[in-house]
């Protein structure tokens, strides 16, 4: 079959924010303790971070840090984490049922923020929680000094504020299985007293409200949830925050490929509501924005419950080649979105449903490191509204293996397709060939100007959709095709079957 891509730069979206990069770091299993931070291993560094972790991150470009969870946060109070290491309290982590010796806390993983160069991204406890402890957490970090927590830092050797600019109001607290889960309305007010008392100590930060997570079963109500909250915390926060986690449970992989438009589908209702808000005249949307950030995403359907779902080794989800194709178009996804959307992040980062994973003496990249890899470098600028002519199929009900959704999905394309642009006119090109069988050549047409090679081309691809990589074994990653000689208004590209192509020019 064939298709066509047109590229237009002046049919643009929004700005692609470099926080759709991001990542999630949580108190979970192998991923502090065994997988960012051992300080007994052979290979970890003065501070005690694995050096060979470190590295596997940095080439992520990891834009923005979520921490300390996740559900984890819920029961988790910020002061057992800091100060000497010998003072501080082993506490029971109800979330995912193990000790927490508390020895990596808020001032190491600002330690490690600094070493991958990204920025912090904390989420306070309003399940356990007081809005009290939210607030001095902000001014143990933020405060130059001065008051109790300020000065409190500086007692445990960290003179200058660490400057934390984004904190998260609570995490899925719409969930029953949240640590002090609430209804909508209880929700909105203690966060909204958190929120209040979070600002007056630091009106630098900014504020997301955790939103949607839960889609499925009987207390399941993501539109009641978004409405309430973003109306009754409208004056305080930045962003809504949406979590989503797909999975192929059915082995049914057309369905699996579609399950990244579920986000998109829930970006556009969400997108609705933020308008809703903003259409009261006394706002202006420069000042007042209320932006999506997509802060828990990813494929995580077979270490669940039973099986993998807590303990020391929770969470260790083995990527192959069909998830990265659908962490590829999640990505798509994002940029399509780029003008409401201004944050993503993948869930998570090492060991637990990771693009990382360790043992004592190595670690591997998972099939889906290299997506999130090439955009991260590569999709920055402007998003564009691509045109797409591809042919489609229907799935039946998407049913994700994570239990949250159950979606039909329509007139689904087997080209994915997303573009940005930049101020140096760089383009880059990003399509998912979803078509598991067939190649699928487009014409790819520029509508403003002519193309003007040599144009790079990357393509992630594996022998077979189910290929994964382990230990010294990569069997699915990325690979540098021969550049392509473009001039003129149009080339024309093969997207092999299966397969995640990035083409970038002028
Ligand atoms: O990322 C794993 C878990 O998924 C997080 O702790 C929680 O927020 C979500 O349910």
């Amino acid at each position: 079959q064939n298709a066509r891509i047109k590229i237009d730069v002046d049919r643009t979206i929004g700005e692609v924010h470099e926080h759709l990069y991001g990542n999630f770091t949580e108190h979970l299993g192998r991923h502090i303790y065994g997988g960012i931070y051992d300080p007994d291993s052979p290979l970890a560094d003065e501070d005690g971070f694995r050096e060979d972790v470190l590295e596997a991150v940095k080439g992520l470009n990891v834009s923005i840090l979520r921490y300390p969870g996740g559900n984890f946060v819920s029961n988790y109070h910020w002061l057992d984490g800091v100060g000497p290491v010998e003072d501080r309290p082993t506490r029971m982590d109800l979330a995912w049922d193990v000790l927490e010796t508390n020895h990596f806390g808020t001032n190491e993983f600002m330690e490690f923020a600094k070493k991958v160069g990204t920025e912090p991204y904390f989420a306070v406890n309003l399940g356990t929680g007081t809005i009290e402890e939210a607030r001095r957490w902000v001014e143990y970090t933020n405060i130059e000094e001065g008051p109790y927590y300020a000065e409190l830092r500086k007692k445990h050797g960290y003179e200058e504020p660490h400057d934390i600019m984004y904190w998260s109001l609570g995490n899925e607290m719409d969930g029953h299985w949240q640590m002090g889960h609430l209804n909508a309305e209880d929700y909105s007010k203690k966060a909204l007293e958190a929120a209040k008392l979070m600002k007056w100590t630091d009106p630098r930060i900014k504020l997301i409200a955790a939103g949607s997570s839960n889609y499925y079963g009987e207390d399941a109500d993501p539109d009641h949830w978004n409405r309430t909250i973003l109306h009754e915390l409208q004056d305080y926060i930045d962003y809504i925050s949406l979590h989503i986690y797909v999975g192929n449970e059915d082995d049914d992989y057309y369905d699996f490929m579609a399950s990244p438009r579920v986000m998109e589908d829930r970006t556009q209702v969400v997108r609705g509501m933020i308008a809703e808000i903003m259409q009261d005249p006394e706002r202006t949307v420069e000042d007042d924005m209320i932006y999506i950030a997509w802060d828990e995403w990813n494929v995580w359907y077979r270490q669940r419950g039973a099986t993998g779902g807590s303990g020391y080794n929770a969470l260790e989800e083995k990527y192959n080649l069909e998830d990265a194709l659908v962490v590829a178009g999640f990505l798509n996804g994002f940029i399509r979105n780029a003008d409401i959307v201004k944050m993503a992040n993948m869930a998570q980062l090492v060991n637990v449903i990771a693009p990382i994973f360790t043992n004592e003496e190595d670690l591997f990249l998972q099939s889906i490191y290299y997506p999130l890899q090439l955009f991260a470098q590569n999709a920055h600028g402007t998003a564009l509204d691509v045109y797409v002519d591809s042919e489609t199929y229907n799935t039946d009900v998407y049913n994700s293996g994570a239990g949250y959704s159950a979606t039909r999905q329509l007139d689904v394309p087997y080209l994915d397709v997303s573009a940005t642009y930049n101020d140096d006119g760089k383009v880059v090109i990003n399509v998912v060939n979803r078509h598991k069988d067939e190649a699928i050549t487009a014409d790819i047409l520029s509508q403003q100007g002519i193309f003007d090679g040599p144009f790079e081309v990357y393509e992630v691809n594996g022998p077979d959709i189910k290929a994964r990589n382990d230990f010294n074994n990569t069997r699915v990653k990325t690979t540098r095709k021969d550049d392509l000689n473009v001039s003129g208004e149009s080339f024309e590209y093969t997207f092999p079957a299966h397969s995640f192509t990035m083409i970038i020019g002028e």
